[in-house]
């Protein structure tokens, strides 16, 4: 049986129970914001939480999660209000983008169990690799997510996602609006 929560939704693959997770999210239920990096558990670009723990669903087949409560990237929250997506928004951490949603699920992960992680622990449980090198603003990050968890910080919400047409048109004159402008 592949039967288990995903995002809170009860789900059931009919896919060959040896299918890692990381496709079933990917290609059955469209959840992209998961990335493939290397399919061998070595970068953490495929990680997710499942029952509380940062996993590398490359690794994991759909077999092995049946009954447990798998949450991705898009699901840490519908708004971009946790602490660490708020974090990251404030303190810049994305490059080319690619490794962050596995870094984010990660760093969800620590500081839910530790809100006041040491740097070493920090190093411990971010494995995940970044080749544009983020890895400093990734420890401001947590640290600073860490004190909105505890309450000693606020951090003003991020301004929504998107670009208006008319906006892109301006920066891209290749570009037209419908109405000319
Ligand atoms: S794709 Fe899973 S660890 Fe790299
Ligand atoms: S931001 Fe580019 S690989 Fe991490």
């Amino acid at each position: 049986m592949t039967r288990f929560s995903v995002n809170d939704r009860p789900v059931e693959y009919r896919m060959d129970p040896e299918t890692p997770l990381l496709w079933a999210l990917r290609d059955a239920s469209n959840l992209t914001g998961t990335k493939y990096g290397c399919g061998t558990g070595d970068c953490g670009a495929c990680t997710v939480d499942i029952d509380g723990e940062a996993i590398c669903s490359c690794l994991v087949t759909i077999a092995e999660c049946e009954g447990r409560f798998v949450t991705t990237i898009e699901a840490l929250s519908r708004d971009r209000s946790h602490p660490v997506q708020q974090a990251w928004v404030a303190e810049q951490v994305p490059q080319c983008g690619f490794c962050q949603s596995g870094m984010i699920m990660a760093a969800a992960a620590l500081l839910r169990k530790n809100s006041n992680p040491s740097d070493a622990e920090i190093d411990a449980a971010m494995t995940n690799i970044c080749r544009c090198g983020t890895y400093p603003r990734i420890r401001t990050a947590i640290r600073r997510a860490g004190r909105v968890m505890r309450g000693e910080e606020r951090i003003a919400a991020a301004p929504p996602p998107g670009i208006r047409p008319a906006d892109a048109a301006r920066a891209v004159p290749a570009l037209r609006t419908p109405h000319g402008d």
